[in-house]
């Protein structure tokens, strides 16, 4: 599959790249970065310095370094200072393409028609281009968020999950589109879909490059996880959903579509994804609602690209 991946790079994304880039049968033909967990230049040098881990020539482009109208509130007290768990990691070897990353997510949308767009950060970038090319909608063949929660808590409010929070505006112009949305809520990234202690232990004793760079650059993210819920589970909301990007047939156990509308101007809502489960407003299903996956399928997915 010919895939396009956007992404605000910090320790999840990073695993999510990973997965990515070194499955055999996805071709990543570009990465769009934007400003979410980290400022726009270290999630660019993040996702540069992943695809080198991985020996991927895959371009990558900056994106936006801000949302639409808020104020930019970085998740560096969840991720790190620099997004990878303050590990001291060397400088990528190679830059950003010159051209901007709103600009090349439509150029790459249009020279692929029916690839698949993999958004795991805010959607600054993806509102932007379909702002200034509205026919890139209708080229997108899937286009798998990771964001929102269905109806449940969230992560940075009570209400909200950090992507669709950190630009609510441009989140509600997407969920608003056309765009074939495949949600992966954080709820489903949670709870059996992390890896416990024993799951973590056998992923580092893969004792290759990657799999020590999965755990040592989410290090920062596991005690943050820990401080706010209690868990003691290594839970990678971005590698879960590139999972059902990569091969939903095998890891979605249970979705159902519905109407979402995301909430822009509340301060106390602001960025919630409001699923209509139960159809009460008549609205047209705008979105696939991921609601269950097969966690075995996820974690063996993990291993394989640790592997790699
Ligand atoms: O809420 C989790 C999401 O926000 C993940 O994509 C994480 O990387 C952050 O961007
Ligand atoms: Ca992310």
């Amino acid at each position: 599959m010919r895939m396009i991946i956007d992404t605000d790079t910090a320790s999840d994304d990073a695993v999510a790249l990973a997965m990515a880039l070194n499955h055999a049968e996805v071709d990543v033909v570009a990465m769009t970065t934007v400003a979410g967990n980290c400022s726009l230049e270290d999630t660019t040098r993040n996702a540069l310095y992943t695809a080198e881990l991985c020996g991927s020539a895959v371009p990558v482009y900056a994106g936006a370094d801000r949302p639409l109208l808020v104020k930019a509130r970085p998740a560096t007290w969840f991720h790190g200072m620099d997004g990878l768990g303050d590990q001291g990691y060397p400088p990528p070897s190679r830059s950003a393409e010159e051209e901007d990353g709103v600009s090349a997510l439509i150029n790459h949308i249009r020279g692929n028609p029916g690839s698949t767009l993999v958004t795991l950060g805010p959607l600054t970038n993806v509102a932007l281009a379909m702002a200034q090319a509205p026919d890139i909608v209708d080229l997108v063949g899937r286009c798998v968020v990771m964001g929102g929660t269905a109806n449940k808590v969230g992560n940075v409010t009570p209400a909200a999950e950090f992507n669709l929070w950190f630009d609510p505006h441009a989140a509600r112009m997407v969920f608003a589109s056309d765009l074939p949305i495949e949600m992966v809520g954080w709820e489903v990234c949670r709870g059996e879909a992390g890896l416990d202690p024993t799951e973590q232990a056998a992923l580092r004793a893969l004792d290759t490059p990657l799999a020590h760079f999965f755990l040592d650059c989410n290090s920062t993210a596991f005690e943050s996880a820990r401080r706010q819920s209690g868990t003691d589970r290594l839970e990678l909301p971005d590698p879960t959903a590139m999972a059902v990007a990569i091969d939903r047939d095998r890891v979605v156990t249970s979705s159902s579509r519905h109407y979402v509308e995301i909430e822009a101007e509340s301060q106390l809502t602001r960025g919630m994804s409001v699923v209509d489960s139960l159809d009460v407003t008549g609205s047209p299903a705008n979105v696939e609602v991921i609601n269950a996956i097969d966690t075995d399928r996820f974690k063996q997915m993990l291993s394989e690209a640790a592997a790699g």
